[in-house]
Formats: structure tokens, C-alpha cells, sequence
């Protein structure tokens, strides 16, 4: 199987995208199962993804069993899961409680970052495919703020890193948070990498991203370019609304 698909989709609404996005991820998790009898997969927190979450928890709970994915956290906020701020606990409500999920591999979020993260390096490494220390993910769903950043790698971060998981401090949209990141070079380890991009306050950040001059010290979505994985950009026609056509 070969994984060097560089595509951007675009879709009229994130409705449509959403649709599509879930019906991929059955696609591929259903073939990550046949293949290695397991579907890992690191999920995004914030709002775009969250169509998709309420899609897989309604529509798609009968159509992979579930049992077999392990469910990773591309970043997650150091606050307690009953938190508004934390991603895991958001999900939970609009697809966890509805699936027979049995293996969840959350950022232990009510640990001190530091603690956190290396706890975290730790869960990845019990994935590892060798020689990499980290898993091979089947799938890595991203957003993108209007930054520019993608999980909670920002602006101004180091861009040469090498290790898996950081502690990081952000105030992103007034919105100060320590939080666990995965870094770069865990996610273009990825068979697959979904980035989900809606609504026009991030179409100029997407024009640069995507057409612009690398600079992914300003723009770490751009971080984002898997060795030998497919790199699916998901876009509503909003967020694309600058692209040339
Ligand atoms: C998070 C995400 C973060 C998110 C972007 C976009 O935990 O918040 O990992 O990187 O994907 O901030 O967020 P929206 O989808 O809410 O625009």
C-alpha cells in the first residue's frame, strides 16, 4: 500500500465535510484492522472536528468494531476532564458514551505538563512500531488555528524537535492553557494525516500555509508533511476562499 497522496478537498459546508470525514475514517480504520488487527488513530480537540465526532457516534457507531481502535490525543489541555477546556472530556459525551470504546489512551491531563508529557511519551512508546519509538498512526486528525498552529504546536515554538510529546504554555484566542502536545515528527510518521480546516477567519492563514513560503517557525501546520503517509487537507469553501481557484 503506498502512502504519498498530497490532497486538498474542498467542501461546500462543514456539514459535507464532516460527512466525508467519517466515512474515511471508517474506510481506513476498517482496513487498519484487517491489516494489523488494530486502528490507531490520534484525534483533535477544538470545534471543526466535532461534526465528525457526533457523525461517528450517531451514524457510524455499528460500523467498525470499535474494540479494536485505540484512540490517542494529538494535544490535549492540562485541565481536568470535567473541564469545558479539555478535549477528551468533550468528546466523550458526543462519541465515547456511545461506542463500545474500551481503549482510550488519554493525556493524563490532571498531572503537571511536564509530568504529563512524559507520561505520554511513555503511552507511545508501548505503541511503537521499531525502530521508531512512537506508533506508526493509522490515522492523525489536525485542525489549524488562525495562528497557524495545528494540535498545540504555535508560532515561535522550536521547529527542530526530537523528542515525541511537549509540555507547552499558549494563550491562544485569550485562552491561556498549559497543554501536552504529540510534535511533528510523531505525526509524519503517519500512514495518514487529515487536516480539517473550516470557515473564512482562516482562509488567509490557509493561503499562506498552503501556497506560501515555507516558514514553519510563523505557520506549524507546515510542520506537518509525512515522510510515507497520505496528507488529506479537509476545507469547507470558506476557508478556501482565497486559494486560487
Ligand atoms: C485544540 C486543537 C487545536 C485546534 C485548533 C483549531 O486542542 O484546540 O488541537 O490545534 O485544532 O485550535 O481549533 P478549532 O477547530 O476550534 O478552530
Amino acid at each position: 500500500m503506498s502512502y504519498n497522496r498530497k490532497v486538498i478537498k474542498i467542501f461546500k459546508d462543514s456539514s459535507e465535510l464532516s460527512q466525508y470525514a467519517a466515512n474515511s475514517f471508517i474506510e481506513i480504520a476498517n482496513q487498519s484492522i484487517e491489516e494489523r488487527g488494530r486502528f490507531l488513530v490520534s484525534l483533535a480537540g477544538g470545534n471543526t472536528p466535532m461534526k465528525l465526532y457526533e457523525a461517528l457516534g450517531d451514524s457510524y457507531s455499528t460500523k467498525v468494531e470499535w474494540t479494536r481502535v485505540h484512540f490517542f490525543w494529538g494535544d490535549e489541555r492540562c485541565v481536568p476532564v470535567d473541564d469545558a477546556g479539555n478535549s477528551y472530556g468533550q468528546t466523550q459525551k458526543v462519541l465515547f458514551d456511545k461506542i463500545d470504546m474500551t481503549n482510550m489512551h488519554r493525556v493524563m491531563s490532571e498531572l503537571a505538563p511536564d509530568e504529563a508529557s512524559k507520561n505520554y511519551a511513555q503511552t507511545l512508546k508501548e505503541f511503537a512500531e521499531p525502530p521508531l519509538e512512537w506508533p506508526r498512526f493509522d490515522l492523525v486528525l489536525l485542525g489549524m488555528g488562525d495562528d497557524g498552529h495545528t494540535a498545540s504546536l504555535f508560532p515561535g515554538s522550536p521547529v527542530n524537535v526530537d523528542v515525541p510529546t511537549l509540555a507547552v504554555t499558549a494563550n491562544y484566542q485569550d485562552r491561556p492553557a498549559n497543554r501536552v502536545t504529540i510534535t511533528q515528527i510523531v505525526f509524519n510518521s503517519a500512514r495518514n494525516i487529515f487536516f480539517l480546516v473550516t470557515g473564512a477567519g482562516k482562509a488567509e492563514t490557509l493561503l499562506n500555509v498552503l501556497s506560501g513560503e515555507y516558514k514553519p517557525d510563523v505557520y506549524p501546520a507546515q510542520r506537518i508533511n509525512p515522510q510515507n503517509g497520505n496528507l488529506i487537507w479537509l476545507i469547507d469553501e470558506a476557508a478556501a476562499s482565497k486559494l486560487k481557484k
